[in-house]
């Protein structure tokens, strides 16, 4: 069935685990993560971003996942948008049915310039009034994303601040996160505390402190009601990268954020963990070999298949170490 994020959340918040929003732009995706998350019993939030939107199109995306819902009857499922950039655009996705949105004022209408507080606490407000009138849960971002060691966003074509960021910018400040709830009355937040987007996050092999657990705490501490969401999750499988680098990929030396980190993110109050970057590694790495390994094979569904199998297995992964995997 359908249900909102707060639903979702509530319930996280309540048992303690965390749960996995993955992005989705077709059916392969979907599918992996319906399969996944059936097999371990977990509950599931799909998330849909502009560029999935532009490269499907709204309508395929909607009875993709409502596709979803019909299949799988037995899994709540949370049917999101993932970085609105005004108020107007998470209107037409709550129009089109998604029980969730996500206002992303700390940056502009064009997905790259850093905006000032009261510009972010306006379009949160206004999106808050106009989603919850309708059942829709609202998620907003508070701070710049970023990598603390490399200080950048990290998306090259999607959504982050363009440049280096300075260091106050790249964690959230916990005081203004309780003013920003208090004025806005979102149902989660998305915080700044050493992630970014996309495969590039840092350069050398993690050693334990990507993340600020401490600032995560010092927000929890401040709105223990707020759901905190972690933007920029993946983790960037080292043994992905080796098989795209092994049939044909050229993809320099780069690390994600290690799944024993979100996790100890999820013991201090991180509910909704984002991840886009990984499914994409698996899919072409799967696609990559099946196709060195199979020359002669030209039936995309056989390719397809072994990337939705690669998908689901990092599903299966992120359901059970988040502990989501149960909850369904
Ligand atoms: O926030 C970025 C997500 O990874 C979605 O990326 O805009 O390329 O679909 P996208
Ligand atoms: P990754 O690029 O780390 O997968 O993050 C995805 C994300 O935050 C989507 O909003
Ligand atoms: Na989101
Ligand atoms: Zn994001």
């Amino acid at each position: 069935a359908l249900i909102s994020m707060r639903q979702l959340l509530d319930h996280a918040a309540e048992h303690g685990y965390g749960v996995p929003a993955f992005n989705v732009n077709n059916l392969e995706q979907m599918r992996a993560i319906m399969e996944a998350a059936d097999e371990t019993d977990s509950p599931v939030i799909v998330q849909a971003s502009a560029g999935a939107r532009k490269y499907a199109g709204a309508p395929f995306l909607r009875h993709l996942i409502l596709a979803a819902v019909e299949e799988f009857p037995h899994i709540p499922v949370v049917m999101h948008q993932d970085h609105g950039t005004s108020p107007g655009v998470c209107q037409r996705s709550i129009q089109l049915g998604f029980s969730s949105v996500m206002m992303d004022g700390s940056l502009g209408e064009d997905g790259k310039t850093p905006m000032d507080y009261d510009y972010n606490v306006d379009v949160t407000r206004r999106t808050v009034e106009m989603a919850h009138a309708c059942g829709v849960s609202v998620e907003g971002e508070l701070g710049c994303l970023g990598s603390l060691e490399t200080g950048m966003a990290g998306e090259e074509d999607g959504i982050g601040a363009e440049g280096k960021l300075d260091h106050d910018q790249l964690l959230t400040d916990p005081e203004e996160a309780a003013d920003f709830v208090k004025a806005t009355g979102v149902d989660a937040l998305a915080i700044a505390i050493g992630t970014s987007h996309g495969a590039y996050k840092f350069t050398k092999p993690p050693t334990g402190d990507t993340l600020s657990i401490q600032r995560i705490k010092e927000i929890h501490a401040r709105i223990p009601e707020t759901h905190l969401v972690m933007h920029g999750s993946s983790s960037v499988p080292q043994e992905w990268l080796a098989v795209i680098n092994e049939f044909g990929g050229q993809i320099p030396e780069t690390y994600g954020v290690p799944v024993e980190e979100i996790v100890e993110g999820i013991r201090h109050g991180v509910r909704k963990v984002n991840v886009d970057t990984d499914l994409r590694l698996a899919s072409t790495g799967a696609v990559r070999r099946f196709l060195a390994e199979n020359p002669a094979e030209f039936d995309p569904r056989k390719f397809l298949k072994a990337s939705t199998a690669a998908m689901k297995a990092i599903c299966k992964a992120r359901y059970e170490a988040f502990g989501t995997a149960g909850n369904a």
